[in-house]
């Protein structure tokens, strides 16, 4: 009935895009990167697997020296900001890194160094002149995302310098037609100067990564389809330094170097290194990130944006293998966009600030509670194509399934129970037909969300839990306790030590993507192992024993009324 694959390996390390401390995250990066990779390491634990999860701020890039020339700051007073901001946010909603690091550590400086050089040395990177977009009006060369204009491959008007939000094609910023500066206050049409940089060889890895992405199982064809493509065009070089004061310094003794600095895209995916090598230092065990990195016994798993594909799936592969002394991932999961769905309007539109569709991550969380956000964005969860995000549908949702479906069944099993039983779990009696039809359904509904989970399809897998409270509710229904109760009280007692048992499951089921409320219901049923290594196995093996005291009932979701939401 259930058949893992995950022995093969010895330990997995968990990893999601680190996002950029420029800004706070909102639910739609929530729904993309962090959430999804949160309920596969909680359900690895629970398998009783080894596993790290490692995250951290992106810290070095344009937009964020931007962001303090704006706000007459530096680039380390914003990073500062948002960096703490963003932990707490992400506490906020229970996505529990083992670290959330930072790319501004010396330590992440020494580790990107390391990787440049080392590509030198293999001839991977090479200095080339080139002719990049300079504004006259500015005096400055323009980075790429500061150069809008009509995408060389699909047409879109308003494409970035370096990436195509339209049909996510990536390019050299030369490619772009009718170039025009996006710098605030700038403006101006840029014009073509020689400057020097330097380039990583990817041409030279085509081969190599031909091979390895056929030889892929088990990825979605967002990212393996979207690597075959990008693989079909032909690797070019690519540029890995940038002109600009912030970032890690070129590793290399060469006037050619002064006023630039590294790629923030070469940088920012050994960051997940970095965090893994800090989060040794402060266990006690320093080289213990190479058993993550540099062992085969090791899976590398990383949850990213549908924007990230090429960074994941060929452009950081290529660099560890150009390395030599690295591991390739194991598996690369994307999803799609998140969108916002105004009320009254039939079309989605993109998260976005300026036009104040932003749903902040700490805000929703204080206002609504982290398990209601991580069930509604499992929910709509953007998996195989983008989804959209309403109030009006995210109270729908969370009233009409997890207080309706979870919540009433949990209540209504807990207050019969004290009622009637006086808190205890009565005797399970002889098991009919019907009980023993329950009991399977609580085993398959564990092979069902463990099965689903192993193949990333996260909104599936919370299906098959609620499931199981559809049959709990079902069953419920059709015994009637409140009848048998005046007219025959031990089939009473059956009907609840049965619905007791699946609400024990439900509370393992439940955890890896409600860890709040699955820890309540823990509490209610005085469980104490419901989240602990080795609990998945027990679902629906170990049952609580008869005479087994719980406690007073509380409500796992309470609804939200019409005007608790914003319209
Ligand atoms: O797109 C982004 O938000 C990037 N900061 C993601 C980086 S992922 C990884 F490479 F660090
Ligand atoms: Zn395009």
């Amino acid at each position: 009935m259930e058949e893992s694959e995950l022995s093969e390996f010895r330990r997995t390390l968990v990893t999601s895009a680190l996002p950029y401390a420029n800004g706070r995250i909102h639910i739609g990066h929530l729904a993309g990167a962090y959430l999804p990779a949160d309920i596969y390491v909680r359900y690895l634990r629970m398998k009783g697997e080894e596993v790290l999860f490692v995250c951290g701020s992106d810290e070095h890039g344009v937009p964020i020296t931007l962001r303090a020339l704006e706000e007459g700051t530096t680039p380390k007073a914003v990073i500062d900001r948002f960096h703490g901001e963003n932990e707490k946010a992400f506490k906020a909603a229970q996505i529990d890194f083992d670290i959330y690091g930072r790319t501004s550590w010396p330590r992440h400086h020494e580790f990107a160094q390391d990787f440049f050089k080392r590509l030198m040395e293999g001839g991977y990177i090479e200095k080339r002149t080139i002719e990049q977009y300079y504004s006259e009006k500015m005096k400055m060369f323009l980075p790429d995302r500061y150069v809008e204009g009509t995408c060389p491959k699909c047409g879109y008007e308003k494409a970035r310098g370096d990436q195509c939000d339209n049909c996510s094609a990536t390019y050299e910023v030369t490619e772009l037609l009718s170039p025009h500066s996006t710098i605030p206050g700038d403006g101006s049409t840029p014009v073509l100067k020689e400057t020097v940089h330097w380039f990583l060889r990817l041409d030279l890895f085509q081969e190599r990564l031909e091979r390895w992405i056929g030889e892929r199982s088990g990825w979605r064809p967002n990212v393996k389809g979207g690597a075959i493509s990008w693989l079909k065009e032909g690797l070019r070089p690519r540029c890995v330094t940038r002109d600009t004061e912030w970032g890690v310094e070129i590793p290399v003794d060469d006037p050619d170097a002064r006023g630039k600095r590294i790629y923030v895209w070469f940088d920012a995916p050994i960051g997940y290194i970095t965090n893994t090598a800090v989060w040794a230092e402060r266990s006690g065990r320093p080289e213990a990130w190479r058993e993550y990195w540099q062992s085969e016994e090791c899976r590398i798993v990383h949850f990213i944006g549908k924007d990230n594909i090429q960074f994941h799936a060929i452009i950081f592969p290529a660099m560890l293998a150009g390395h030599g002394d690295y591991i390739l991932p194991d598996m690369v999961v994307a999803n799609e966009y998140l969108n916002f769905l105004r009320a009254g309007q039939s079309a989605a539109e993109k998260f976005s600030k300026s036009r104040g569709t932003v749903v902040e991550v700490g805000w929703f969380v204080e206002t609504f509670g982290a398990d209601r956000l991580r069930y509604y964005l499992t929910a709509i969860a953007p998996e195989t194509s983008d989804s959209e995000f309403s109030w009006r549908d995210f109270r729908d949702r969370t009233n009409g399934e997890a207080a309706d479906v979870l919540g009433n069944f949990i209540h209504r099993t807990l207050s019969f129970t004290m009622k009637t039983f006086g808190g205890r779990v009565p005797p399970p009696q002889q098991a009919g037909e019907r009980e023993e039809r329950v009991a399977e359904k609580i085993l398959q509904a564990r092979a069902d969300v463990g099965r689903l989970l192993e193949s990333f399809q996260f909104r599936q897998a919370q299906n098959a839990l609620m499931e199981l409270a559809r049959e709990g509710n079902r069953y419920f229904d059709e015994q009637q306790p409140w009848v048998t109760r005046k007219s025959d009280l031990g089939a009473c007692a059956r009907t609840i030590n049965t619905c007791l048992q699946i609400a024990g499951a439900l509370s393992r089921l439940m955890a890896p993507f409600l860890p709040g409320a699955a820890e309540r219901l823990a509490r209610m049923l005085g469980m104490n192992d419901h989240d602990k290594p080795g609990s998945w196995e027990r679902i629906g093996v170990e049952r609580l024993a008869e005479g087994h005291e719980i406690s007073k009932p509380e409500i796992l979701f309470p609804k939200l009324e019409p005007d608790q939401v914003p319209e």
